[in-house]
């Protein structure tokens, strides 16, 4: 959603912010246009479309140099994606230059206003009300850029991240945030400013959060962060744990294949250094106390798109485990079903990039709620795991792809560390039990790796299938939120009609879809252990196939029961049910992007999306 950068130093600004700008255009990619402060005054140039726009219209028409400069990729909410309405905005006098992230929520009083006293308005955007707002207030202020910034921001409704220049002062960036993402990286004379440190890692791993409501005044030698109120801010600075290598493509095509094929290493990090000598699970970051864990009664699990999927599948194994009731829930549909949460609900918060906006608002309202939360998080510093009262920390690395691939299977790893932790606290497992399932999840990884070994059958289906109309998932028990994660890779990757069922509802309606030739993909259970739901699952796989469905099984190695049913079969090894998503649901990723690819589309930047949605 928006990706900002801001820089000053000594070097060339254009060339580190369009940098940074090619590492953040996986937020957004409507439009891109970046502003420096030039000899000549303030240089802008904006394009709509993908970075690339941008770049030759740049190679076409230089910009002058600069050693002090903002950026900004887009994903449109006010004003549709036009050269016009692409970032940075100016004030009347084409002073100033700035760059949003987020919705200003009382745009339309404040441009009324404006308006009234005089501003002429140039684009559609929420944004540009800012541009003359702080045109006003910088003159009200005695010149002083950061404090105009402080007043806007004071005046301003809704989520934003802010970052402003101006040509009085050649040498300052000011930036502010309130509920949208914004980090600064300590240089060594220069200093950054970005949406998230993938845009300056390749400078600086020396980085500072700006909480919320927070202004940062930015110079080459300097750093000063005040609250809104002007009163010295208290800031938290970290190292960057991961280098710049790890937010490359490092020889892939996509961004999403590289995130596939780095998913056994993903998830055997997230693992790592969770079990004490005593063989008992420790989790470091869990700030709650055994206590509080003992007193929960309740678990509800909020999060949106893949994230929530993962929740979907934690239920099974938190319940199974813990024994105490687990709901999940779209974390955008949560605060506004009144939904019944006290000091003994625990909310786990499921996010990768940890902005999300429908998900930090949700656990707002279960904080206010007096509920306890838990994040799980993959992005160190953000938001959600800072306004949480526990983290769990997976360790997949900067996720580029829009589509979530190795943060979804660290995310249902993490989730069930925590279940075994509670069920560990709460005494609902013995040791030797819990002992046994970290034994079968730290064996995932070679397994994944062998799943991701034979998938080139796959990858010769997704041909066969390029021309259907629609592809259907189904599953039952865990295999049901992988049907559903299966059909979204396919929606948002390929734009092709996708759905996932539970398979026993099939029955009840959509098996009307169903026609001579129709893909369905259905994730087969274990036969061992759980042979009620593998053989309710073999009668829906018949079911569909007595009326012409193309079917394709994901079944276990050495799975017989299925060959008479299947028109293919794609093979994972044996692992027990609960474990079975880390598995299953790595063909479908490969299969959407695979299908994507052949059908021409962007497999990172798939189009309408973008990767962290940080307005509601
Ligand atoms: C967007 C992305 C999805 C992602 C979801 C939640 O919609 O396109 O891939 O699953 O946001 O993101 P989060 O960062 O909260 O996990």
């Amino acid at each position: 959603m928006c990706g900002i950068i801001g820089y000053a130093g000594s070097q060339g600004a254009l060339e580190v912010v369009i940098d940074g700008l090619r590492r953040l255009e996986y937020r957004g990619y409507d439009s891109a246009g970046v502003a420096l402060l030039t000899d000549q005054g303030l240089a802008i140039e904006k394009r709509a479309g993908k970075l690339s726009n941008l770049m030759n219209s740049l190679a076409g028409r230089p910009l002058d140099p600069s050693t002090t400069g903002i950026g900004h990729t887009r994903w449109a909410t006010h004003g549709g994606p036009t050269d016009r309405n692409a970032h940075p905005h100016t004030d009347c006098e084409h002073k100033l230059a700035v760059i949003h992230n987020g919705i200003i929520e009382n745009f339309v009083e404040l441009r009324q206003a404006l308006e009234k006293k005089g501003h002429e308005f140039s684009s559609d955007t929420d944004t540009e009300s800012v541009a003359h707002l702080l045109e006003d207030e910088y003159r009200e202020c005695n010149s002083d850029l950061a404090e105009a910034m402080r007043r806007v921001c004071r005046q301003l409704r809704g989520a934003f991240t802010l970052v402003a220049i101006h040509v009085e002062s050649p040498h300052q960036v000011v930036g502010a945030r309130r509920n949208s993402p914004l980090v600064v990286g300590r240089g060594v004379d220069e200093n950054f400013l970005a949406s998230d440190v993938s845009a300056f890692i390749a400078h600086t791993r020396s980085a500072i959060e700006l909480g919320q409501d927070q202004v940062v005044d930015l110079r080459p030698d300097s750093i000063e962060i005040t609250n809104f109120d002007g009163t010295p801010a208290v800031t938290n600075e970290y190292e960057v744990t991961w280098d710049s290598a790890a937010a490359e493509k490092g020889g892939f095509d996509h961004f999403m294949l590289k995130e596939i094929e780095e998913q056994p290493r993903a998830v055997n990090e997230t693992l790592m250094g969770r079990v004490g000598i005593d063989g008992r699970l420790i989790l470091d970051e869990m700030r709650l106390s055994d206590d509080e864990l003992r007193e929960i009664d309740k678990i509800i699990v909020i999060g949106c798109g893949t994230a929530y999927h993962a929740g979907l599948i934690a239920k099974y194994a938190i319940e199974h485990w813990t024994r105490i009731p687990v709901e999940i829930e779209l974390a955008s549909e949560f605060r506004y079903r009144d939904p019944i949460v006290d000091r003994s609900t625990l909310v786990i918060a499921i996010s990768q990039s940890g902005e999300t906006m429908d998900t930090l608002m949700a656990l707002r309202h279960a904080r206010e709620q007096r509920a306890r939360v838990l994040a799980i998080c993959n992005t160190n510093g953000s938001t959600i795991p800072r306004e949480s009262d526990a983290v769990f920390y997976t360790h997949a690395g900067p996720e580029i792809a829009v589509a979530s691939t190795k943060a979804f299977l660290t995310q249902i790893v993490a989730a069930y560390l925590v279940g075994l932790y509670l069920a560990q606290v709460r005494g609902t497992k013995f040791g030797d039990e819990i002992s046994e399932i970290l034994t079968q999840l730290s064996a995932m990884p070679a397994k994944i790796e062998q799943v991701l070994e034979t998938m080139e059958p796959v990858r010769k289906l997704a041909n066969t299938l390029k021309d259907k109309q629609s592809v259907l998932f189904l599953g039952r028990h865990v295999g049901f939120p992988v049907a559903l994660e299966g059909a979204l890779k396919l929606k948002e990757l390929a734009y092709m009609h996708a759905e996932g069922f539970a398979a026993g509802e099939l029955k009840h309606g959509p098996i009307a879809l169903i026609e001579e030739g129709t893909p369905v993909i259905v994730t087969v259970p274990s036969p061992r252990g759980r042979s009620i739901i593998h053989d309710k699952v073999l009668s829906n796989i018949q079911e569909v196939r007595a009326r012409g469905a193309l079917t394709i099984v994901i079944a276990e190695e050495g799975d017989e029961s299925v060959i008479n049913f299947a028109d293919h079969i794609i093979r994972i090894p044996t692992c027990p049910t609960l474990l079975q998503p880390l598995l299953a649901t790595v063909p479908l990723q490969v299969f959407a992007c695979e299908m994507a690819t052949i059908k021409g589309f962007d497999v990172d930047q798939p189009r309408n999306l973008a990767k962290s949605v940080t307005v509601e």
